[in-house]
């Protein structure tokens, strides 16, 4: 099933064009929030670092307390905020990537990309 959802999220996302894409500029170091545009209280947050294959981080139920995450090691790196937003702990080179959130459900719906980018090298 986890498979399964990887690769429709792969198809899903070469096939998408560069206009599905938002820019946000962090500063490295700081706790940058990224808002998903479904505001929903249950969404699933996923980054894309090509080429590797897209890394499920967490999914929200409308409470901080509930967050589950997909990977324990994403536990101290990302955490819940308001709405279901996204907040990235101390953004460093590593976390650059492009996020999506998720409408969870029979018709998955993904949200356009936020790429992260700096002006840091
Ligand atoms: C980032 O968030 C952490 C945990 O919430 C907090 O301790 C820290 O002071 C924040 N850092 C900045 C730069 O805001
Ligand atoms: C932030 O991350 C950098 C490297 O990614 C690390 O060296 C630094 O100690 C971290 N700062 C905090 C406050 O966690």
């Amino acid at each position: 099933m986890k498979t399964l959802l990887l690769s429709l999220l792969c198809l899903f996302v070469w096939s998408q064009s560069s206009e599905a894409l938002t820019d946000q500029q962090v500063v490295l170091g700081q706790n940058v929030t990224l808002a998903c545009e479904y505001r929903l209280k249950g969404v699933i947050w996923f980054v894309m670092k090509l080429p590797a294959r897209p890394e499920m981080i967490l999914r929200t139920f409308g409470s901080e307390k509930k967050t589950e995450y997909y990977d324990e090691k994403f536990r101290e790196k990302y955490s819940e905020g308001d709405r279901s937003r996204l907040v990235i702990n101390n953004v460093s080179v590593d976390n650059l990537g492009i996020y999506y959130c998720i409408k969870p459900g029979f018709a998955l719906q993904i949200s356009d990309g936020i790429r992260l980018h700096t002006t840091e090298v």
